[in-house]
């Protein structure tokens, strides 16, 4: 992805070789700014507060929270001390506990004086693994954006739907449900992005909206309840949205309203696309629905609503009434009859446990 013209990945290693550079996302759309990881604490953080987000991006910076404590310290006591403290970051993305897991196996086992550069070989391979992976995501959405563009009138525009932000800011670079996009765009083929605003903290408005500008492809931002009038009237040709975690049976939990969307596609006959790479994909929980936990955050992302003033400042202002009670679900789980296909880094799949299994049989079989 370029930034202004320069490419950029969403974490990256400091000219030290230690530190670890990361892009503020909770100053996006208006300002763009990094920040640099210091130790444990700054990587937590940048999890809970959101500077960082997006399951795979989420996973990557776990991964160097642990590189960052075991460089400080390298004893068994420290390695806990990441795990438990990063995996409370935040519940519903399993690439969370995907990465961490990743890390425990490369340097449990290992001398004290081994375990920081193997943690920082591992780190690293996890994000080259992150974009090989949201690469293939790109080629096999494609196919899918070609065979619409096929049917459809010459000059006219492919019309696709997004929810949040699975694009290059929720990733190491390229992004998942964004990748298939990109890839069609830069092929050549005329497409248009639907931008769910996402309320409550905008991803969609803030930086699906932003990162689809930096690539040139044209998009419009919508309110969130609109995807369902602009499905019936033919507007939507294919939506695709990402993924927090896939259960066993291929029910999905994404950002809170991709169910909605699921069911408005439906009843519309819209082709509904989950993009996810294969560490989102939890094989332990048999049922999505029932067994996902789901985030639930702070009320302040409901009752305050954050943008730029006309006179340039940043303000944030309260839109419920005192008093008022307010819920914050992070995400929903929609149920896997719901969905046309899975976009995978092995190809498009059913959301089904048996296409699940089949496509990743080693992570299916570790999970027994
Ligand atoms: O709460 P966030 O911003 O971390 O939400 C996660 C997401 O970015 C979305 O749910 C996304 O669609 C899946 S992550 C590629």
């Amino acid at each position: 992805m370029k930034v202004g013209g320069q490419h950029r990945r969403c974490i990256w290693l400091e000219d030290d070789g230690k530190t670890v550079g990361i892009i503020d996302q909770t100053l996006l759309p208006h300002r763009f700014a990094t920040v640099r990881l210091e130790t444990l604490q700054d990587a937590a953080r940048a999890i809970v507060t959101m500077q960082v987000r997006g399951a795979p991006l989420i996973g990557a910076t776990a991964a160097y929270g642990v590189c960052l404590a075991l460089k400080a310290d390298a004893s068994d006591e420290s390695l806990e001390r990441a795990y438990a403290t990063l995996i409370a970051t935040r519940p519903t993305a399993v690439n969370l506990k995907w990465a961490l897991d990743e890390m425990m196996a490369a340097v449990r086992n290992r001398p004290r004086d081994e375990r920081v550069a193997a943690a920082y070989r591992r780190a690293a391979d996890i994000c080259e693994q992150d974009i090989a992976i949201n690469r293939a995501i790109g080629r096999h959405g494609l196919a899918l954006i070609e065979k619409i563009a096929a049917t459809k009138k010459p000059g006219e525009h492919v019309n696709v739907l997004t929810h949040c932000n699975a694009g290059w800011l929720a990733a190491v670079d390229v992004g998942t449900a964004l990748s298939p996009v990109y890839t069609a765009h830069d092929a050549g083929i005329p497409l248009h992005v639907w931008v769910d605003e996402t309320r409550p903290r905008n991803q969609g408005a803030s930086l699906t909206a932003w990162e689809l500008g930096q690539h040139g492809v044209p998009h419009t931002v919508i309110p969130d309840n609109t995807g369902g009038h602009l499905m019936q009237h033919g507007e939507v040709d294919i939506a695709i949205v990402g993924a927090d975690r896939v259960a066993a049976n291929g029910d999905v939990a994404n950002k809170i309203g991709t169910y909605l969307k699921a069911l408005a596609a439906k009843d519309n006959d819209v082709p509904f696309y989950v993009a996810l790479p294969s560490p989102t994909i939890d094989f332990t929980v048999t049922d999505g629905v029932a067994e996902i936990p789901i985030e639930q955050r702070s009320a302040d992302e409901v009752a305050t609503i954050a943008g730029r003033a006309a006179d340039g400042r940043i303000a944030t202002v309260r839109i419920v009434p005192d008093g008022s009670a307010v819920a914050n679900y992070g995400f929903d789980v929609t149920p896997a009859r719901l969905v046309t296909g899975l976009i995978t880094e092995r190809g498009v799949i059913g959301a089904s446990r048996e296409a699940l299994a089949k496509a990743f049989p080693e992570r299916a079989n570790a999970a027994k």
